[in-house]
């Protein structure tokens, strides 16, 4: 009986050590900015974006981006983000957040474009990533 009761203040204790650990990962870490800006030409219709990590734990979720809109989050875990567009017959997926490539620069800017996915770390030079795929 008091094996029982052992373990399971064992396993509480664990429970709520594990809790700590993951509510300080998830919401005081602030690694870096994402953006997403919606840079199609005007009058197009707006695109559909999901963005989440790759344990599935963090992410902003699905938003609509109108043109000339800037999505942004913060991400929290230091993990793989991707994202997915669906913009009318066409979509793409992409890599928003990698540690390696984006931690140090603290914000990541991306342009969605008739022509693909354009990434920077300031917001004025841009380098295509990402290609729209029609199947
Ligand atoms: C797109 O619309 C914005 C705001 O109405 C305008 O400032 C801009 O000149 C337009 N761009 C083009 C290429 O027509
Ligand atoms: C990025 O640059 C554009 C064009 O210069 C500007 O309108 C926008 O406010 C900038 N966004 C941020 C988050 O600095």
């Amino acid at each position: 009986m008091t094996t029982w009761i052992n373990r399971f203040l064992f396993l509480a204790l664990a429970w709520s050590f594990i809790s700590a650990v993951t509510a300080f990962e998830e919401h005081d870490n602030h690694l870096a900015v994402v953006h997403i800006i919606n840079s199609l030409p005007n009058n197009s219709e707006p695109v559909s974006v999901e963005c989440i990590s790759r344990d599935r734990k963090d992410g902003p979720g699905e938003y609509t981006l109108k043109v000339g809109e800037d999505f942004q989050w913060d991400v929290t875990l230091n993990t793989l983000y991707y994202c997915t567009a669906l913009w009318g017959r066409v979509f793409a997926s992409w890599h928003a957040f990698q540690p390696r490539r984006d931690v140090s620069h603290g914000k990541v800017y991306w342009q969605i474009r008739q022509d693909g996915f354009f990434l920077s770390w300031d917001n004025s030079s841009w380098v295509k990533r990402e290609m729209w795929e029609t199947e």
